[in-house]
């Protein structure tokens, strides 16, 4: 096996919403071909070109260049009108003829149906508040009737139309009895019925793509010479298996889930690029240890209707945290690209950091949002915890408020240069001593054109 047949990963190094719509749609000019392998339209991945901002949630970020093809995976959970919804969406900019070139699906993807948006919002409601705050795409209960091997998969709509539609009642059914016998009242059974309609012509609709045996297909990418990079979607921080679980996504955000994801051996792992924001954040409840603001913040946070235009004195050197939080928050524009909720924001976890790049074997690290800690009279990064009176740079398993982040402190810089002596570039060095790993690129601003290559 020669380098020329590995395939290249990008994952996300914290929880999700690290940039990683525009770091794959940078990198895309090097590949052929990219591959999501595993998540659904929980994810929102923002690019910005032409002065037009574009939200993608299913379909894999090299969408925008012409001649390389964009797979979705063996791993993903499909909506079929979320991914008929994002087509159109598209059509505005790329011609149906191009998109049809450009997209193609795996067969074993397994399709989310409408009550698993409805469940995943019940069992919300049943956890109260111990709830994990999901984007309610019915992510987790699509995933979980794979895994009780119940799933409808993208190669059911192939088949002929009674025994795919007979598929879909017979599980919808299921489910609503379920609700019913459980007293669920949250959902109605007209429009689910409705939705059901919708879905039968979003899979018809799904047909007018390529849809491929998807390990095979990227063997014969592969064989053929073809670059592939792997597009990951969430974050580490929130992979079923070693998230800060339960507050986590149901699929395999890390390196691993490319294999298990796409079907792609593990000797077949080339590049990994590792992509963290130069600050942290998180959307959804579950444990943060260096937000700021620390549970006000998350209490603020997760009240969905607050107002933020209430603070208007919140400023980035505020001494109070919260208000500091709230700041950062505006000025990073940190809201959920998928959802719209606030993200909680707070300092770089350095041990999670550390974590992330072990689980993944990363290779190169990119730094994205740099810019926004511009202003900052001092930039703090958590290189340990204090538990029991002792310090440890390791993630525990469980991570409580009996952990307490300590803190370096940096002074701040006015503006993220590539210059080799500012306190940015201090910044810089301690992560890459810290982490043993180059940063090679950062990201200085949403557009394309916004970024540094250090390799
Ligand atoms: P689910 O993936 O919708 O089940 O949500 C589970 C957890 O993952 C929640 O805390 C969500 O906020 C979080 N989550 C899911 N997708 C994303 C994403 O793309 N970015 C950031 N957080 C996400």
């Amino acid at each position: 096996m020669n380098e020329k047949n590995k395939i290249d990963v990008l994952v996300g190094l914290q929880w999700g919403d690290e940039g990683k719509g525009k770091i794959v749609d940078m990198l895309t000019p090097k590949y052929d071909v990219v591959a999501r392998f595993q998540g659904g339209p929980n994810a929102g991945h923002t690019l910005e070109f032409n002065n037009q901002k574009h939200v993608l949630h299913l379909i894999p970020s090299g969408i925008f260049h012409p001649d390389k093809v964009n797979l979705l995976g063996n791993g993903m959970v499909i909506d079929p009108i979320a991914f008929q919804k994002e087509v159109e969406g598209l059509r505005k900019y790329i011609p149906m003829e191009e998109l049809k070139k450009r997209i193609v699906i795996a067969s074993g993807a397994k399709l989310i149906l409408p009550v698993h948006r409805i469940l995943d919002g019940a069992n919300e409601e049943a956890k109260g508040d111990k709830k994990i705050g999901t984007t309610k795409k019915g992510i987790g209960p699509a995933y979980t009737d794979h895994v009780s091997r119940n799933a409808v998969l993208v190669q059911d709509i192939l088949k002929d139309t009674r025994t795919f539609t007979n598929k879909v009642n017979d599980i919808q059914e299921q489910h609503c009895i379920a609700l019913v016998l459980q007293n669920k009242k949250c959902w109605d059974a007209h429009a689910l019925l409705q939705e059901l309609f919708e879905f039968f012509d979003a899979a018809r609709f799904m047909q007018r793509f390529e849809i491929v045996n998807g390990p095979y297909w990227l063997d014969k990418q592969l064989r053929e010479g073809k670059k592939v990079l792997a597009e990951g979607a969430q974050g580490t921080l929130l992979d079923i298996n070693f998230g800060s679980y339960p507050f986590v996504t149901s699929s395999n955000t890390t390196c691993g889930g490319v294999c298990t994801g796409l079907g792609i051996a593990p000797n077949r792992i080339g590049k990994v690029y590792g992509l963290f924001k130069a600050y942290c954040t998180r959307v959804g409840s579950g444990p943060f240890p260096t937000e700021l603001g620390g549970k006000q913040s998350e209490e603020w946070c997760a009240t969905e209707t607050v107002k933020e235009d209430a603070t208007p004195c919140a400023s980035i050197n505020d001494p109070d945290p919260f208000l500091q939080g709230i700041a950062l928050r505006r000025k990073g524009y940190e809201f959920g690209a998928t959802t719209g909720r606030l993200r909680r924001c707070g300092w770089l976890d350095l041990p999670a950091l550390k974590y992330a790049c072990m689980i993944n074997g990363v290779t190169n690290l990119i730094m994205s949002k740099a810019d926004i800690l511009s202003g900052f009279e001092t930039v703090k990064i958590c290189n340990n915890y204090l538990i029991d009176g002792g310090f440890t740079d390791e993630m525990p398993m469980e991570i409580s408020e009996l952990f307490s982040p300590q803190y370096k402190k940096f002074p701040g810089w006015d503006m993220v240069t590539p210059a080799k002596t500012t306190p940015f570039a201090e910044y810089l060095k301690f992560i890459e001593n810290e982490t043993g790993l180059p940063i090679s690129i950062i990201s200085t601003g949403p557009d394309r054109n916004q970024i540094f290559i250090r390799e």
